[in-house]
């Protein structure tokens, strides 16, 4: 008989302390995820449709994969990168458009007990080199280019630039896709077209242990560098596939679409690992939602018959500004059920959403969680929970969470508001920052000791229902995208013209938030727009064009108190346009500043 599936069944279902902190989930079990994900469904779906593929371009077709491609083709890479001597254990730096070859390169790591390290494929040259070096990545998969709407983005010129300051990378592997002319150097770079006509579809998954690194996938923190979290094999499984199914209430034969980036967690979560877990039909969509037009989402919805529809807060906003002629136009009756994730969801958007996408037929599901989660851990389960617009509902089933005051005092009734923490772990939580266990406790379990604190504030209404209300540090959500202040001044002040800076979120109408800038530059600047289009782009080459301030504002000052931390909160209220409201500024050293501040305010 052919064997179903290797690996070997835990001894322990959890082993955790919040002190340490240390988590282990599924002690001793032994398994390979990708077994679970594809050949164990060849029995009953080898020709199902595992992926489909929707490229940027409307006018390409789109491909379907079964599962049984989708493990010829996994097998493949996996052994196109054993041929050049990627070992378990080693990590892969991923940095790819939205192709099916990347699904294939990040589950041909797991195969063979590779970690993947993805970086979304709109960051600079600088955060990539951060990064990789950070994980000590030996290779780095990518592609020639990328398509953004009628832009063509030049991936491997990134990689170039990158590389020199990467001395753990031994070697790259291309795969061709824009066409565009790039420079190959021997013996270090490697067209993918070539060395995978050299690699067998036949490979044997790695036996893992359930508490074994998956991957490292990178997010801002309030701090420093960005945080590599770890997150290990068993839980992760368990927890995407339980998530998935129940939130979703995902049935055989649906067709899922979630349109994340898989260089985030969303895209890691539920484009790959939790759909294809549970044996669905998962879409990769490559385009954007505006082009060729602001029906872009809604004609690939109608001509793939998607059932389940995931999205961001940010791309809801930004499409009902269009006329609805662009959702009517389209057939979305197979849409059964609708999701949000990445930010507070507004009530205009979720009405929006709902009566428009889902003709009011439809739940939505408002997903609450983290790239430090895993998975989701708070929302409603479809057609199950009641819902509440801009509500994360409640727990998931096993989700513990604890809403504390600032003192540290846990509020344990109903109708009440402070900081959301979970008290006990769940299988898809990280389990450190990669090379800095110390960073790991301090950041999430020190605030409130033997507590997980997301950093987040919520509401508990009287029902017990929870609303996420957004970052108490000094992270900031544009367009869905998590991103540290601190990094941004950081790239900011690489500017010689600038002396220092202090960089704070504001309302925005489609991305949430919006990036506001006070700039001091050593000299009064002459001409401020062009030192603002200096600045611009510098973030730009930075950090990645997502990280651009949207208001910058010159300033002589800032607000600090005497002990010299700047006043953030201050600053939050001129950004926000609340300029009378500023509170108690006795303590500032030079409350002159603050006046200064408010005239000049964008
Ligand atoms: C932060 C995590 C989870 C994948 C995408 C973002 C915010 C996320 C919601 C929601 C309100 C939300 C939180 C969280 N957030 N989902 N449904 N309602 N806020 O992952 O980049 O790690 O960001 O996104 O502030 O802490 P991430």
């Amino acid at each position: 008989m052919r064997k179903i599936l290797s690996g070997k069944k835990w001894d322990k279902v959890l082993d955790w302390d919040f002190n340490k902190p240390e988590v282990k989930w599924f002690v001793g079990g032994k398994l390979n995820i990708t077994e679970n994900c594809i050949d164990r469904h060849l029995a009953t779906r080898a020709k199902q449709t595992a992926i489909i593929w929707d490229p940027n371009d409307p006018h390409s077709e789109s491909q379907c994969l079964t599962y049984q491609q989708l493990h010829d083709q996994v097998c493949q890479v996996a052994n196109m990168l054993k041929n050049q001597g990627v070992k378990k254990g080693d990590r892969v730096c991923i940095y790819m458009p939205m192709i099916p070859e990347v699904a294939y390169a990040m589950l041909a790591c797991a195969r063979i007990g590779a970690v993947h390290s993805t970086v979304f494929a709109g960051f600079s040259a600088g955060s990539l080199i951060d990064r990789i070096n950070d994980a000590g990545c030996k290779i780095i998969l990518t592609s020639d280019g990328s398509y953004r709407g009628e832009k063509k983005i030049d991936l491997k010129s990134i990689i170039d630039d990158a590389i020199t300051k990467c001395p753990t990378i031994e070697k790259t592997i291309v795969f061709k896709h824009t066409g565009v002319r790039v420079s190959m150097k021997a013996g270090r770079d490697f067209w993918w077209h070539e060395q995978i006509e050299k690699a067998s579809a036949h490979c044997e998954p790695e036996i893992m242990d359930a508490e074994d690194l998956l991957f490292i996938l990178y997010t801002s923190g309030s701090t420093g560098k960005p945080k590599g979290m770890v997150h290990t094999i068993g839980g992760y499984m368990v927890f995407t596939a339980y998530t998935f199914q129940t939130v979703f209430q995902y049935q055989p034969g649906q067709v899922f679409w979630c349109t994340a980036d898989v260089g985030w967690i969303t895209g890691h979560s539920y484009i790959l690992y939790g759909p294809l877990a549970a044996g669905a039909t998962t879409v990769i969509f490559e385009g954007i939602p505006s082009w060729p037009d602001m029906g872009r989402f809604w004609h690939v919805a109608e001509k793939h018959r998607v059932n389940i529809f995931y999205t961001a807060p940010t791309a809801i906003r930004s499409l009902e500004k269009a006329p609805l002629s662009f959702v009517h136009q389209y057939d979305l009756q197979a849409i059964k059920i609708l999701g949000t994730v990445g930010e507070p969801i507004n009530e205009e958007a979720w009405h929006w959403y709902h009566e428009h996408i889902g003709r009011k037929k439809c739940p939505v599901v408002d997903t609450w969680w983290q790239t430090e989660t895993g998975g989701i851990m708070i929302s409603p389960i479809a057609h199950v929970t009641k819902l509440k617009p801009a509500f994360a509902t409640l727990p998931l089933p096993g989700v513990q969470p604890a809403v504390m005051d600032e003192s540290g005092k846990e509020l344990a009734t109903h109708g009440v508001e402070g900081r959301l923490t979970i008290k006990f772990p769940w299988p898809a939580m990280a389990r450190t920052i990669y090379g800095d266990h110390q960073r790991f406790k301090d950041t999430y379990f020190s605030t409130f000791p033997g507590k997980y604190f997301t950093g987040d504030g919520c509401k508990r209404d009287d029902e017990g229902f929870y609303r996420i209300t957004g970052r108490v540090d000094d992270i900031i959500i544009v367009s869905g995208h998590n991103m540290g202040t601190a990094e941004i001044e950081s790239a900011i002040d690489e500017h010689s013209a600038v002396c220092e800076t202090a960089v704070v979120g504001y309302p925005h109408d489609i991305k949430g938030q919006g990036i506001y800038a006070y700039v001091i530059c050593y000299d009064t600047p002459h001409e401020e727009e062009n030192l603002r289009s200096e600045i611009r782009d510098l973030v730009s080459k930075i950090i990645g064009p997502i990280a651009k301030p949207d208001k910058i504002q010159f300033v002589s000052g800032l607000p600090k108190t005497r002990s010299g931390k700047i006043m953030r909160r201050i600053l939050r209220k001129v950004a926000e346009g609340e300029m009378h409201n500023l509170g108690d500024t006795s303590t500032l050293t030079d409350p002159t500043v603050v006046d200064e501040i408010n005239t000049g305010a964008l």
